[in-house]
């Protein structure tokens, strides 16, 4: 429930990573050398793409990452989460309708339009509540999904809003595989 702007709260997000020793964060590799020679964007361009390896992340459980100062959720769903975000009709997804992933503008809020893979497998979103900015907790609320205790928003399986205050539902960053590695920006 911390807001993201809290540092002590952007700081356990980031010790979860370290310590959930499921995965590894690197920065692009084309992106130090420019940082040795443009130092007063460093910290901008350090953090505008990073790399994670994903290949130890369970299915069932999430990685969470630190990225342009906000927590990045990297979720391996189960068949049953999968399951459950796609037997959702268009027409239940009443708060917000669109896909909100920024890989795919403009298309519907179908879990197809927001997962990764075509398989559903791997869900990446910003971990920040679209009410106020709270970070929403994991397996949790009435859906399944997260759950933002700051004012009760409830996300589903797939991280749609499907009941609270949350206006839209949780965004999905630029980001594709290579490998084992996704890339984030
Ligand atoms: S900030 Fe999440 S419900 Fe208000």
């Amino acid at each position: 429930m911390a807001h993201v702007d809290n540092d002590e709260g952007t700081r356990r997000d980031f010790l979860y990573y370290a310590t959930a020793g499921a995965g590894a964060v690197t920065a692009g590799a084309a992106v130090w050398p420019l940082v040795n020679q443009m130092n007063p964007s460093a910290d901008v361009k350090a953090l505008a793409s990073i790399r994670v390896d994903v290949s130890g992340v369970e299915p069932g459980t999430q990685l969470t990452v630190k990225w342009l100062g906000k927590p990045v959720f990297i979720r391996r769903r189960t068949q049953a989460e999968i399951d459950d975000a796609r037997s959702v009709s268009l027409e239940e997804l009443t708060i917000d309708a669109e896909s909100q992933n920024a890989n795919k503008p403009g298309t519907d809020a179908a879990d197809e339009n927001r997962a990764m893979d075509d398989a559903g497998e791997w869900l990446v979103m910003i971990g920040v509540c679209t009410h106020l900015g709270c970070v929403p907790l994991g397996d949790a609320g009435d859906f399944g999904g997260w759950f933002c205790p700051c004012h009760g928003s409830h996300y589903d399986t797939s991280g749609r809003i499907r009941k609270g205050p949350a206006p839209e539902n949780l965004p999905v960053p630029v980001a594709r595989f290579e490998g084992t590695e996704l890339v984030l920006g």
